[in-house]
């Protein structure tokens, strides 16, 4: 069974806490959390204190999905604020010792993971899976909700989970961006574990029922 992550990016922000109070009551399994700094990708949304005020109204599991340059600089805000796993680009570490930026975040008690952007071959995050519990495939170019799923991330994630399995290894692999109830079955036999969700919840008439819908095809 794979999981679901709703992402409240394209929630309403003025009703927050009541869209939070809907994911706990729902039969999703985290919530996500897209940061974004207008510098690694071009669009702002949210930072520690949203984490922070999510944190205390939730005991789901809080995925922050960090969108921005620098993220060692942030990560023990992140983490104080109540973060469980946190995922840093690939990108954004181009120039940095990666590996010890995903031993911090395990030092602080966070399960770390590496996203990877559509043209970044997924090969690059072999020599780091001693040190992420997740890789995380995005399956449309970071900075906005609501974007057409890139159908080439089927093959992605097989390759990742042939090399998994070949290596023995239960990294988990999250996907993001257009994700729907028309692909997630796809993509579940393509080895995802974990689905990020937002519009498709956030502009449905009933996000209750459409993350039961996505979790009974998931399932
Ligand atoms: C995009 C974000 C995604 C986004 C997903 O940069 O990382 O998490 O909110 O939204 P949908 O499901 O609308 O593509
Ligand atoms: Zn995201």
């Amino acid at each position: 069974m794979s999981l679901i992550a709703p992402s409240i990016l394209n929630s309403d922000f003025l009703e927050l806490g009541n869209t939070i109070k809907m994911i706990n009551e729902s039969q999703a399994d985290w919530v996500h959390l897209d940061v974004m700094d207008g510098s690694f990708v071009p669009n702002i949304s949210f930072g520690i204190p949203i984490v922070e005020a999510a944190k205390k109204i939730t005991k789901k599991t809080l995925d922050a999905h960090l969108m921005i340059v620098n993220p060692e600089k942030y990560i023990e805000g992140f983490r104080k604020a109540g973060a469980d796993l946190i995922n840093i680009h690939y990108e954004a570490c181009k120039n940095k010792d990666l590996a010890s930026i995903l031993q911090e975040i395990k030092s602080l008690g966070a399960r770390p993971a590496i996203a990877i952007n559509p043209d970044t071959p997924v090969e690059a995050i072999y020599e780091y899976t001693e040190y992420i519990d997740m890789v995380l495939v995005m399956s449309v170019f970071p900075g906005f909700g609501g974007q057409k799923f890139i159908e080439d991330t089927y093959g992605r994630i097989q390759t990742l989970k042939q090399f998994f399995i070949k290596n023995n290894m239960n990294t988990l692999i999250q996907v993001d961006g257009g994700v729907s109830p028309q692909n997630a079955k796809k993509l579940k036999d393509s080895g995802a574990d974990v689905m990020v969700v937002g519009s498709v919840i956030f502009k449905s008439d009933d996000p209750l029922q459409t993350i039961s819908e996505l979790k009974s095809i998931v399932s």
